[in-house]
């Protein structure tokens, strides 16, 4: 059965919340660390620091409580009327038990449930289109979406192609039904198996379980395989941003904000270039953070808040570990 349009519920974000830890890392800090220079981490990548969270005892479920707890405070929200909270992360704070359900204590959302959402950075993009559906279908009113990562738990600081990429950071979003007809509009999302071991943490999963041997060969850190992630990166999420527009009806020029993954400012450039949006519309916070993987859409979205107005179109794109990603069209409604 096919709802009129009249009876489609739209879910829209009607809140952002973020959080970074106060610890810098800077490219001079790295250059003490591994052999590399401020002058090849920028131009290749365009980080300057990033933040870690070096508080003893504490993991992503820390980072995800204060970005919440900011988005609570800033939408004047009972935690007690939250319906569900996803966790979008790669670091959750143990294997089996979710940490969406110490998130949910740690808030006081004792009337919701919660689950972790792994997609590598396309985690938000997937969690995202998770709770619009959810509030969409009438079955909830009000979900909590949270990309959070603490990436220095799985970063390796004496390798120097990934050590320079990556932060830690948590960013939150409030979806709830629509009020004015604005809000999550369309999406297209995408994975592939084919090219696991090109980027990722190779064990203590289930097929590498934790063993000496694991341990000894650091198989517990992030690889990748940078320039062949690059290239990749930059054609699926030109492509799934392509298919957007075209079915939206939208060319570039339409577009008012340009979100797309923080993993390094070129594939960025290169992926709005190729689509022709004009670089003042290309959101950027790569610079201050790095990749916090899960976070790096949410942390735009907190980042650029205050130039967002309401019905200001937007896409969102993620590339990440997987393969998986997508793209998704919005428009803004607060
Ligand atoms: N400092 C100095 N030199 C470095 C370096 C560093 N931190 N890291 C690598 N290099 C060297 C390499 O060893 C290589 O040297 P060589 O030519 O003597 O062999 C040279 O720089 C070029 O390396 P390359 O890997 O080709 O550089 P790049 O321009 O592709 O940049 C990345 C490397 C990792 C920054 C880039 O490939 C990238 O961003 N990849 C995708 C990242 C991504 O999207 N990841 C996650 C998706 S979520």
């Amino acid at each position: 059965m096919q709802l009129s349009d009249k009876h489609k519920l739209k879910a829209a974000i009607t809140g952002v919340g973020g959080y970074l830890p106060d610890d810098i890392l800077t490219n001079s800090d790295l250059e003490k660390m591994v052999d590399t220079s401020d002058e090849w981490i920028v131009t290749r990548t365009g980080i300057r620091e990033r933040r870690l969270l070096k508080i003893a005892n504490k993991g992503t479920s820390y980072l995800c409580v204060k970005a919440i707890e900011d988005l609570l405070s800033k939408t004047d929200t009972d935690p007690l009327t939250i319906d569900a909270v996803i966790l979008a992360t790669v670091t959750p704070d143990f294997q089996v038990s979710p940490t969406s359900s110490v998130i949910i204590s740690e808030i006081g959302a004792h009337n919701a449930f919660g689950f972790d959402l792994s997609a590598a950075c396309s985690g938000f993009l997937y969690a995202l289109s998770t709770a619009t559906s959810y509030v969409s279908s009438g079955r909830y009113q009000k979900v909590i979406v949270v990309g959070g990562d603490m990436m220095s738990s799985l970063v390796d600081y004496t390798d120097r192609t990934t050590c320079i990429l990556f932060g830690d950071g948590a960013g939150a979003v409030l979806i709830e039904p629509s009020q004015n007809g604005f809000g999550f509009e369309d999406e297209y999302c995408r994975s592939d198996g084919y090219n696991q071991m090109l980027l990722g943490v190779k064990a203590g999963g289930s097929l590498y379980p934790t063993s000496i041997e694991t341990v000894k060969n650091k198989w517990h850190k992030l690889y990748q395989d940078g320039p062949t992630v690059y290239k990749r990166a930059v054609s699926e999420m030109y492509n799934a941003t392509f298919e957007i527009l075209k079915r939206n009806g939208l060319d570039a020029d339409t577009i008012d904000f340009f979100l797309a993954h923080q993993a390094n400012k070129r594939i960025i450039d290169s992926t709005a270039n190729r689509i022709g949006i004009d670089s003042v519309k290309v959101l950027l916070n790569i610079d201050r953070y790095g990749n916090t993987t899960c976070a790096t859409i949410p942390l735009l979205l907190y980042d650029y808040e205050n130039q967002f107005k309401i019905g200001s179109k937007m896409i969102i794109t993620a590339f990440g570990g997987g393969f998986t990603w997508g793209s998704a069209y919005l428009t803004w409604a607060y």
